[in-house]
């Protein structure tokens, strides 16, 4: 007999105690039943290693076309994120090729550079907020040296990326609809940001060489893209690649922040940062989960979904599946076989992973070389926020 939709038992993802510390949550849903609803949005959840990796490889099904536009302030989907195969997978077979673990491999010297300049604003004060002085910034530099553009740019980028995605941070007392406006005013802005750059590019005699240039020569089937595809291309990098980053990092050092006998590990084994990295994205996993819509009904394990349900895929749980991680609840640096889905599975899986691994594992190196013994200050506790779990407040302390 399916179970009832109506009937199914709630869980809020939404709150900072969740975000803070989201295994145990993860468990009890895991547990209750294979699908269960998230309070406030009333999406369907689902949170079982198999079904989830099942869901993101049947985009037929779980469909990411949907209208998402008005709450992050575009005016047309990201491209290839919100689109499904087939027409997707002709913007990956263009985008692949420059994300490649080759092309990124050339950004870790600039990766590293930034991340000790970054360092040494801070390293004599003996503490830093890690959010503000580094998990935030460094990313944005990286992406800006990718796509090809002035590092000037980069407090006009962190403006306008927290426009859309935490408006409320510059102005903590807008209500929902203000916060709405400058969602919508700040999609704008980088829209024009855009269309004056690739208007310059498109200008120059000789191409440069670099992201933004190979994207403006490049063709699907003998045809350049048009501008507004070039556009809905660089907004979908800009929010895609800068705030998963930062998340990621705080998550990590926060984690070895709290667990002194795992961070004195990596220091005296350098070579199990790579491990270290991959395992923490498992444990951690800070995008939760990813968002999709039922295009026709579909049954998982004994409940009916019907189409044009909204479903929230949560990777977090899935990552977390005893079912399929031997210890799962054990953050092991050397566990074999990582299969996590931190970076999503199937057609929509991320583009950027072989440039997140490289930052991650170049400014932890970084991090830990110049300042291998910190704590959180006394007395402080990290903030996380909801959603993305990004450590908002990380204050830490180290001998100076
Ligand atoms: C640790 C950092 C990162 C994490 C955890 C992460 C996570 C993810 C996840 C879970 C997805 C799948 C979304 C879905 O199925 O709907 C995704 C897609 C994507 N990511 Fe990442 N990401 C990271 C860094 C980056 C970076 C640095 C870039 C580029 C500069 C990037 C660009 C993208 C793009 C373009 C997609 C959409 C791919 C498609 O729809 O075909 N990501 N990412």
């Amino acid at each position: 007999m399916a179970d009832d939709p109506e009937d199914l038992p709630h869980f809020n993802l939404f709150s900072e105690e969740f975000s803070r510390c989201p295994q145990a949550v993860y468990r009890e849903m895991r547990a209750a039943c294979p699908v269960t609803r998230a309070a406030i949005t009333e999406s369907l959840v689902l949170s079982r290693y198999e079904d989830v990796a099942w869901a993101l490889r049947h985009p037929e099904i779980f469909s990411s076309a949907m209208d998402l536009q008005v709450a992050l302030g575009t005016e047309r989907p990201m491209i290839p994120q919100q689109i499904d195969p087939p027409a997707q997978t002709r913007y990956r077979k263009l985008l692949d090729p420059h994300f490649s673990r080759r092309k990124m491999e050339a950004l870790i010297p600039s990766i590293r550079a930034n991340a000790n300049a970054l360092i040494d604003t801070f390293i004599d004060a003996g503490e830093c907020e890690f959010d503000e002085a580094f998990a935030i910034p460094l990313p944005c530099t990286a992406f800006l040296d990718l796509l090809g553009l002035p590092q000037e740019d980069l407090a006009l980028f962190l403006e306008l990326k927290d426009g859309i995605i935490r408006p409320q941070k510059a102005q903590p007392d807008l209500d929902f609809e203000g916060a709405q406006r400058v969602r919508v005013e700040s999609g704008r802005r980088i829209y024009r940001y855009f269309e004056r750059i690739i208007e310059e590019r498109l200008r120059e005699k000789t191409p440069r060489e670099d992201l933004l240039s190979s994207i403006l020569s490049a063709e699907i089937d003998g045809e350049k893209l048009i501008s507004t595809e070039i556009l809905d291309i660089c907004f979908l990098l800009l929010l895609a690649g800068l705030d998963t980053v930062t998340a990621t990092l705080g998550c990590n050092i926060a984690y070895l922040a709290a667990n002194p006998d795992q961070r004195r590990r990596i220091l005296e084994h350098p070579e199990l940062l790579p491990g270290a990295v991959e395992e923490l994205m498992r444990w951690e996993t800070p995008v939760t989960a990813v968002p999709r819509l039922v295009k026709r009904e579909v049954e998982v394990g004994g409940t009916v979904i019907a189409e044009g349900e909204l479903v929230t895929l949560l990777i977090g749980a899935a990552n977390t599946d005893e079912s399929h991680f031997p210890e799962a609840d054990r953050v092991d640096f050397e566990r074999e076989r990582n299969i996590h889905m931190a970076f999503g599975a199937g057609p929509h899986r991320c583009l950027g992973s072989h440039l997140a691994r490289m930052e991650l594992c170049a400014a932890m190196e970084e991090w830990h070389r110049r300042i291998p013994e910190y704590h959180i200050k006394s007395g402080e506790t990290p903030r996380y926020s909801p959603g993305i779990r990004e450590v908002l407040y990380l204050p830490l302390v180290w001998e100076r």
